[in-house]
């Protein structure tokens, strides 16, 4: 609401100064460019009250005037200087403590930006004729000169101090600081107000770091100054990995027209102009004519805007941020500045003007008096802040300063006269100006904050934001502050939400050459390109980067396994065959199904163990085989479960001697066959055997045999726990490692023998004319367990953790289920379901004599 009234009324001033500029007074260009006003010691006040001139050899030529016109366009908010200049020698000439007795008074002169019209004027000053005539060396009035005040572009003041430091003649600069001016072998007697820019750089690299601004773009003045800065930036910027995008250097003779120097402006959001305002201000008035709005401008300077016929457009500048010494609010200032009007100071010949222009006030005919008949509200704190403002810049500040710094040698040198005449009856004090040198200098060394009129510190700056949306607002609110003296993380203090940016950006922009590589991945360098420009790469296998930007990633400790984004390290969980994942439940219902089956086919063999299948088929070694089988099927179980050592040791050690025992039986069983049948076995050997049931002994032989390897297994390197980490995506397995290779093959091949073994026995006795004959059976049920366990070698040692657990499981399950189904299935199904072939008329009827005799002896 304020805004929009603040607004209105500011249009109203603004067309009230348009129609003026068609119709403007005679009296408005008459009235002298400088004046005085008087004082016993004077001081010389060389400001500029113009912006550039428009003359079309010079640079900066695009500039127009304030206010229309060919001959004088003003800057008016220049004539702030004049208002610190007024303001401090008033409140000097108002402190009985500082110069009493002796009344300050300055000379004041509007420089322009040629050599010849400075030197021109400080002569006519020094000689004091007035009109522009001059006599070198002359003082001809005799004036009580003291300092001259110049600024504020280090051009001018170096014009002038050519010509001052000849008289060793005391001048004040308020200007940015300016290391030329330094040098105290060409200046000898300048002294500069400004504070130095030490910490600027660091100040604006701080914001880039804040912001993550990394690819700035960077305009300068191209001369000393702007070479200075760029090497403190790349300086500052190299540490931070900040790149810059491109350099522009305006030089002297740089012309708006050059295509090229617009072309790669928008390559960044994050443009840094920097230098002083009086070599960019050409630039800036461009941009602002460009309507670069894309931009966040981060500026040690401030445009004036000066074009108000377009103020509901968008500004280049709104959202710019400034960096500004930081300073005292100087509140006596303001109220200060309401009490100025034309009749207060009458020798001041800018008044009238600005209140003809800006308070509707005219001149008389006569004399080019301004006249009372102006608004009733005229005051300059009423005008808008594009065309005067009211707070105290800093080059006011730095007049401020350099007025009580002239005072105060004045002062010094008065009480070093009173020491050596006290009793001397003398009016007010006389010297020579070089004498104010000698305090000059001790003050320019001095703490700046020691002194109480000193306002800056030159190691603090405020950031400030400039509201101009609409343009003409102009604002500029502080939004933040740095201080080079803090402690790293506190140097920079911002707040954030109360910065507006540029209409574009609907948050905080952002300026990178490269989006930032998030966590997971890696930035991997462009050869031939900035720092800043990368490539993101992810980050190796089970290695992980949990920060943006990370250059190497980190490799995860072994009990760790990288997430799928590697982002982070997870502890690996511990994994086996468990009872509750799917495939352990399978395995070991199947495993309790078949043992229970074998229970069963045990059961039905128990019962009908009176019928001549069981009788045929040497009943008791069956039972061994049946009981036996049960444990192989049961001691896969072994396998399944958390493993311990105990586990890991009975695993091989059941397996082994389960199935060792169970294809013993079935060699013995073969070997029974073949002796009952073959005839190349004398009669009296083949029944001494069958009587003495020779073959069973088979049975514990060879587990003995196997239980001695498994002895030599368990006493040389028996198995143990292992983890395996790599196996499995995020899981430690833990399983039985088998200790010994060899031992395992050696368990594996014993076993493959006996089958092979059963089987070559089997097969002599395949075509035995038996109606029980099991030998095909026995046979081919070997044969399957060869089988399995020849395969089950290439399987098991290409795969790895569970799979390879449960691949042995299988294995075991598969080749006792060919035991069992082979050998006894057939039985099974005799016994259940075809009783008629089991019954001994039945056998009768096809067994030879010979069968029945062995019938006889099983
Ligand atoms: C300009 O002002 C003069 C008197 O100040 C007046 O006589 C004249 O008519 C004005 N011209 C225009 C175009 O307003
Ligand atoms: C100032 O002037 C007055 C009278 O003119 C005199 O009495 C007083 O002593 C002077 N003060 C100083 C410090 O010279
Ligand atoms: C100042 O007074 C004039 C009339 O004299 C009025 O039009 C204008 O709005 C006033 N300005 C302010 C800021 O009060
Ligand atoms: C110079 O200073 C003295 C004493 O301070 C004073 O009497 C004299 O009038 C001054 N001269 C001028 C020209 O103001
Ligand atoms: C500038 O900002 C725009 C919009 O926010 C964004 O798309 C672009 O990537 C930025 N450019 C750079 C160089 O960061
Ligand atoms: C990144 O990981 C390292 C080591 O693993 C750790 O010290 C650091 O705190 C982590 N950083 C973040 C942001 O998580």
């Amino acid at each position: 609401m304020f805004t929009w009234i603040f607004i209105f009324w500011f249009m109203q001033i603004n067309n009230c100064v348009s129609a003026l500029v068609n119709n403007i007074s005679r009296c408005y260009y008459r009235i002298s460019e400088e004046f005085h006003h008087e004082g016993d010691v004077v001081i010389g006040a060389f400001f500029p009250l113009h912006t550039f001139h428009t003359r079309k050899e010079k640079p900066h030529s695009t500039i127009p005037y304030y206010y229309l016109d060919s001959k004088i366009q003003y800057n008016f908010k220049n004539y702030q200087y004049i208002l610190a200049l007024q303001f401090a020698i008033e409140e000097i000439n108002g402190n009985p403590n500082l110069l009493p007795n002796i009344s300050l008074g300055f000379d004041f002169y509007n420089v322009r930006f040629t050599g010849k019209y400075n030197l021109d004027i400080t002569f006519s000053w020094l000689t004091a004729l007035g009109q522009r005539n001059y006599l070198p060396n002359y003082n001809c009035k005799r004036r009580n000169f003291s300092a001259a005040l110049t600024g504020t572009s280090w051009i001018t003041s170096a014009q002038i101090g050519t010509l001052l430091q000849l008289f060793k003649f005391p001048q004040i600069t308020f200007g940015p600081y300016d290391l030329l001016l330094s040098d105290h072998g060409h200046y000898p007697s300048l002294y500069q107000m400004a504070p130095k820019d030490t910490s600027l750089s660091l100040a604006i690299v701080s914001l880039m770091v804040h912001f993550r601004w990394s690819w700035i773009g960077l305009i300068l003045p191209d001369d000393h100054k702007g070479n200075k800065i760029l090497s403190d930036f790349r300086e500052e910027m190299e540490r931070k990995d900040i790149c810059l995008a491109f350099v522009k250097m305006i030089s002297d003779t740089w012309n708006t027209y050059v295509a090229k120097f617009w072309e790669n402006m928008d390559e960044t959001n994050v443009t840094i102009i920097f230098g002083d305002i009086d070599s960019l201000e050409g630039v800036m008035r461009n941009i602002e004519q460009r309507l670069l709005t894309w931009n966040v401008w981060i500026m040690n300077v401030e445009h004036h805007v000066i074009d108000t016929t377009d103020y509901f457009m968008l500004d280049s500048f709104h959202g710019s941020i400034i960096f500004k010494h930081n300073y005292r609010e100087n509140f006596e200032f303001t109220k200060f500045i309401k009490t100025v009007n034309p009749s207060k100071y009458p020798e001041d010949v800018y008044l009238p003007k600005l209140w003809y222009l800006f308070f509707k006030c005219s001149f008389s005919d006569i004399n080019c008096d301004v006249l009372d008949n102006c608004q009733t509200n005229a005051s300059l704190d009423i005008l808008p802040s594009h065309i005067f403002d009211t707070a105290m810049n800093e080059e006011s500040i730095n007049i401020y300063t350099g007025v009580y710094a002239v005072a105060h040698s004045l002062h010094e040198i008065s009480l070093q006269q009173l020491q050596m005449q006290p009793y001397e009856n003398r009016k007010g004090i006389v010297f020579f100006p070089w004498q104010l040198n000698i305090f000059l200098k001790d003050i320019e060394m001095k703490d700046k904050r020691s002194l109480d009129w000193r306002q800056t510190i030159d190691t603090e700056y405020d950031i400030l934001n400039i509201w101009n949306l609409p343009k003409g607002l102009g604002l500029k609110v502080k939004i933040g502050s740095f201080s080079a003296n803090g402690p790293q993380s506190q140097q920079l203090s911002i707040s954030e939400q109360m910065i507006q940016w540029p209409e574009i950006f609907s948050e905080i922009p952002h300026s990178v050459c490269s989006e930032s590589c998030g966590p997971g991945s890696r930035k991997l360098s462009l050869e031939g390109k900035a720092i800043c420009c990368y490539k993101c790469t992810p980050c190796a296998d089970n290695e992980i980067s949990n920060e943006t930007d990370i250059d190497q990633c980190v490799k995860c400790p072994e009990s760790h396994y990288a997430n799928t984004v590697k982002s982070n390290c997870f502890q690996k969980s511990v994994s086996f065959l468990a009872y509750e994942e799917p495939l352990g439940m399978a395995l070991a219902c199947i495993a309790l199904c078949l043992s229970a089956l074998t229970a069963f086919v045990i059961g039905i063999f128990v019962k009908h163990r009176d019928t001549p299948i069981v009788k045929a088929n040497n009943r008791a070694l069956s039972y061994i085989l049946l009981i036996n089988l049960t444990f192989c099927f049961l001691c896969s179980l072994n396998f399944i479960g958390k493993p311990n050592t105990a586990a890991c040791i009975l695993q091989q050690t059941t397996f082994a001697v389960a199935f060792t025992m169970a294809l013993a039986t079935v060699l013995a069983k073969a070997i029974t066959v073949v002796l009952a049948f073959k005839v190349s076995f004398p009669g009296r050997m083949v029944r001494w055997l069958m009587i003495s049931r020779g073959p069973n002994y088979i049975i514990p032989i060879c587990t003995l045999i196997q239980i001695l390897i498994c002895g030599i297994w368990m006493a040389t390197s028996p198995p143990f726990i292992d983890q395996d980490a790599h196996t499995e995506h995020g899981h430690i397995i833990i399983l039985c490692n088998k200790g010994s290779v060899v031992a395992f093959h050696s368990v594996l091949g014993y076993l493959c023998f006996l089958a092979l073994g059963s089987y070559a026995m089997a097969f002599l006795s395949r075509n035995l004319p038996d109606t029980f004959n099991e030998s095909k059976f026995l046979s081919f049920s070997m044969l399957v367990f060869f089988c399995v366990w020849v395969t089950f070698l290439p399987v098991y040692h290409s795969t790895k953790g569970k799979i390879m657990v449960a691949m042995e499981v299988f294995s075991i399950l598969v080749s006792s289920t060919a035991l069992l189904a082979f050998i006894f299935g057939p039985k099974c199904y005799i016994i259940l379901l075809r009783p008629d072939k089991n019954s001994f008329n039945h056998i009768r009827k096809k067994t030879p004599s010979r069968s029945k005799n062995f019938l006889k002896h099983s």
